[in-house]
């Protein structure tokens, strides 16, 4: 497909427009306050991008899932007028595009090539392995010590060496795929430094897949490369998005989850004098703190009608998920954490054809980890008062740069 000049969206009536993606305010758990009240004033409405393009941000509970469910919207990031958040985001979907970027059948077509791996039952099995794999480094992070960095020490590594254990990849290698995810993920990098990062990891799983055809293993990239259908940069290109979404997302979770506990100590008491909540607990947590802070983008290939909009071939969309998880339509008093809620209907893995893959992984990473981390440290408590943590306004994934804790 070509790309051309993005179709410009004709300003509504009353534009609120303001640039995108805008500041938070004052509780770091909530979504910037020009976002809420664009739901509530403008629910679809035009806002501007960095690179001076204007793109449609929908904030509905409601508008997201039809946008995310409906075909007239592409994640096809090579057609015309696809809203790219950052310089490095248009470089990655052009450099290294894999099937998240695509649009079925292709996209259909590539991700059932791993269902098998994330099914609910398989991810199951995994149970005890993941549980090993908390304890293991808990009790690293704690042996002789009393105070640590919640992050690296537990957050990261955990979802790290899950994910590479069921791609296949040494996990002596860490250093290098978290600082390429890291700078792939940051909204600042430049386009020269994401080729670069892009390059210096694809490059690495490729020779990763090369080294599989002569000495396979059980998992997946291995056999990606036994199947015999993808070129080894097609392999890598697919293991890329796997490593990077497989555990920068359920690391700041995890961080994110435990400082959000911290802040609302009556659900975290809940929790810990009721242990079996904690699945509940980890939707409402996925709902409440929407780690994928800019949404996910789509474009229209069709004009369609939406919020007393018309949307046109060509313009692009941004589906705030953080703003749909507080619609107060759907979830009653949304800005609260409510450990005991039922937050089924939460949309931070998406909706629709693209919904996150690695969910079931995901949630089963998340209720081991922050279930053992509560039992085992009854102490925990910041070691830093709250005002001094850093969060990560600029990345793709929201969290916090270091927790540093105490028990
Ligand atoms: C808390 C953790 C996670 C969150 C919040 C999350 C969120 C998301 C979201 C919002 C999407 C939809 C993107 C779109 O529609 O454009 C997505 C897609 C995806 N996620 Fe996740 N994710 C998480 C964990 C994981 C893990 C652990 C893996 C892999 C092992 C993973 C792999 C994927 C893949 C492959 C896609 C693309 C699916 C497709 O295009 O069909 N994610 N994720």
């Amino acid at each position: 497909m070509t790309t051309s000049t993005p179709a410009t969206p004709a300003a509504p009536a009353t534009p609120p427009s303001f640039a995108f993606p805008a500041e938070r305010g004052g509780c770091p758990f909530d979504p910037a306050p020009v976002y809420e009240q664009a739901r509530k004033e403008q629910p679809t409405c035009l806002v501007s991008l960095w690179d001076g393009s204007r793109t449609w941000l929908v904030t509905r509970h409601e508008d997201v899932r039809t946008v995310l469910g409906d075909r007239r919207f592409s994640a096809d990031a090579t057609n015309p007028g696809f809203p790219f958040l950052s310089a490095g985001r248009r470089e990655l979907a052009t450099r290294s595009p894999s099937f998240i970027r695509m649009d079925d059948p292709e996209h259909a077509h590539l991700r059932r090539m791993l269902t098998g791996d994330f099914i609910v039952k398989r991810v199951e099995a995994l149970r005890p392995r993941v549980q090993e794999v908390v304890d293991d480094f808990l009790d690293r992070m704690t042996t002789d010590r009393t105070s640590a960095d919640l992050v690296s020490e537990f957050a990261l590594p955990v979802p790290s060496l899950v994910i590479c254990l069921l791609l296949g990849v040494p996990y002596e290698d860490h250093d290098l795929f978290q600082r390429c995810s890291a700078v792939l993920l940051d909204s600042r990098s430049t386009a020269d430094q994401t080729r670069q990062a892009s390059d210096e990891l694809v490059g690495y799983l490729e020779h990763l897949a090369g080294e599989k055809e002569h000495s396979p293993d059980e998992a997946i990239i291995s056999r990606l490369v036994a199947r015999g259908e993808l070129s080894r940069q097609e392999v890598a290109r697919m293991s890329l998005l796997l490593l990077v979404a497989g555990h920068e997302t359920t690391a700041n979770m995890t961080a994110l989850s435990t400082l959000a506990l911290l802040r609302n100590p009556d659900q975290l008491a809940r929790l810990r004098a009721e242990p079996q909540l904690i699945k509940g607990a980890v939707e409402e947590l996925l709902r409440y703190l929407s780690v994928v802070q800019a949404g996910v983008t789509r474009v229209a290939v069709e004009t369609v009608e939406l919020g007393g909009h018309t949307i046109r071939a060509g313009e692009g969309v941004v589906c705030l998920l953080s703003t749909a998880n507080r619609d107060e339509g759907v979830f009653g008093t949304p800005d609260d954490l409510d450990v005991a809620r039922d937050a089924r209907r939460h949309v931070a893995f998406g909706f629709g054809v693209h919904q996150c893959l690695g969910q079931p992984l995901a949630r089963l990473e998340l209720q081991i980890a922050l279930e053992t981390l509560l039992r085992r440290l009854p102490g925990l408590r910041l070691a830093v008062p709250f005002e001094e943590i850093e969060f990560r306004p600029d990345m793709a994934v929201y969290g916090v740069k270091a927790l540093p804790v105490t028990w």
